[in-house]
């Protein structure tokens, strides 16, 4: 082994030109929007416009808002449970899959993952399911297709809305290539700024459903029936899209697809080159959207994150520090110094064993990106043979 690392100049990353397909299409619609001097959605075009756009490719009804947390806060609001009913969901996500729940004074009940992927087990969903139970919050973590099949059974079986949060998944498909996010009664999209495609901030939802639809615009935008006067149907929030935003997303939305087929590309080069590879999981590339490539190793994630950004090739450890439920908010006050909806609840260390031995010790994810060339993704799999403990 040589002490060189086997890369000296950085991979392209989400947070410069390189990293990521902002261009001409996007100058121009930041301009068509400043130069029409409407840059509030309730009065412009480009918002509906983007509706229009994503509902023609998901082929579901879409509502803007102004970021994936606002879209999974439209879902939940439109499924308008009662206080202290509870939505399960996964430990391993971003807070913004889980602050919605609190946030409509839900309970959220963690189940386990399947140990590999990281994504919701659908024994594990079912066995949690209570008479307060309503709702299923399934993220596809990574882009990786979580069991929707199953977990849409579950649902109907017990009554229960599914909502797939999709803001790691845009474009992903399930194995046999339907489209992740048509599954669900709502799923929910990012657009900020590490995502697969972004407008700094931003998210999406969609539904086939006409009344959730109804819900979530209402709830986007004050629970303002705009149709006539000032009615306040529902309790709603701002959570309105700008149309300087939208602008973008639209240009945006159209690269999309190219965007993830890249990134499948570069994952099926790293996947072959790490073939035979002993000891380290790879993600199941049928479907995968690759927002980020999670290796799964045996023990010592962090030693690997280390040895790998120590060879020019940034990893992390664990994708989160912690799981969601180990976070203050779950054992501390939720609203002032009160604990409501949470009283009586506890979220132990152990709730959740294969999530908290993947963060531990046995997730390392590598950024992925679109701009990855043949040279970078050799060097990837150059440095993962590297630091491999056989290697
Ligand atoms: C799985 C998942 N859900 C929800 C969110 C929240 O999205 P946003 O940051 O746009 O609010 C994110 C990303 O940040 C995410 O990765």
């Amino acid at each position: 082994m040589t002490d060189a690392p086997v890369r000296r100049t950085p991979l392209p990353g989400v947070l410069e030109p390189a990293g990521r397909t902002i261009g001409a299409e996007e100058r121009a619609a930041v301009l068509r929007v400043l130069d029409s001097a409407v840059l509030c959605s309730t009065f412009g075009g480009e918002a509906r416009a983007l509706e229009a756009e994503m509902s023609e490719l998901y082929g579901r009804d879409a509502v803007t808002c102004s970021s994936g947390t606002a879209a999974l806060h439209l879902a939940v609001a439109a499924v308008g449970f009662d206080p202290g009913d509870e939505v399960i969901t996964t430990p391993i996500s971003d807070f913004g899959t889980v602050a919605p729940i609190l946030a409509q004074n839900g309970v959220p009940v963690f189940a386990d993952v399947d140990p590999v992927t990281g994504n919701l087990d659908p024994a594990a969903v079912e066995a949690a399911i209570t008479p307060r139970t309503r709702a299923i919050i399934v993220v596809h973590l990574f882009g990786g297709a979580a069991d929707v099949v199953a977990l849409r059974s579950i649902a109907d079986r017990h009554g229960l809305v599914l909502i797939e949060d999709c803001a790691q998944a845009w474009m992903g498909t399930t194995a046999g290539g339907e489209l992740l996010g048509t599954f669900g009664d709502i799923a929910c999209f990012s657009l900020q700024q590490y995502k697969h495609i972004t407008a700094g901030d931003g998210g999406l939802a969609i539904t086939a459903d006409a009344e959730l639809a109804t819900r979530m615009r209402l709830f986007m935008d004050k629970g303002w029936d705009r149709s006539g006067g000032r009615m306040h149907l529902m309790l709603g929030l701002n959570y309105r899209m700008t149309e300087l935003v939208a602008a973008v997303a639209r240009a945006q939305l159209a690269k999309v697809g190219d965007v993830v087929k890249r990134r499948r590309e570069s994952a099926e080069q790293l996947t072959a080159a790490l073939d035979g590879l002993v000891g380290v999981s790879l993600p199941s590339l049928a479907g995968h959207a690759f927002w980020l490539f999670p290796l799964v190793v045996a023990d010592g994630n962090r030693i690997w994150a280390d040895a790998l950004t120590a060879e020019g090739v940034p990893a992390s450890a664990g994708y989160l520090d912690r799981t969601l439920y180990a976070n203050p908010v779950f054992s501390g006050p939720v609203y002032g110094t009160s604990r409501y909806p949470l009283e009586g609840r506890e979220y132990p260390t152990g709730l959740c064993p294969n999530a908290e031995r993947l963060i531990e010790h046995t997730l390392v994810v590598l950024p992925w990106n679109e701009a990855y060339t043949e040279t970078d993704v050799d060097d990837i799999a150059r440095a993962i043979r590297k630091v491999h403990p056989d290697g």
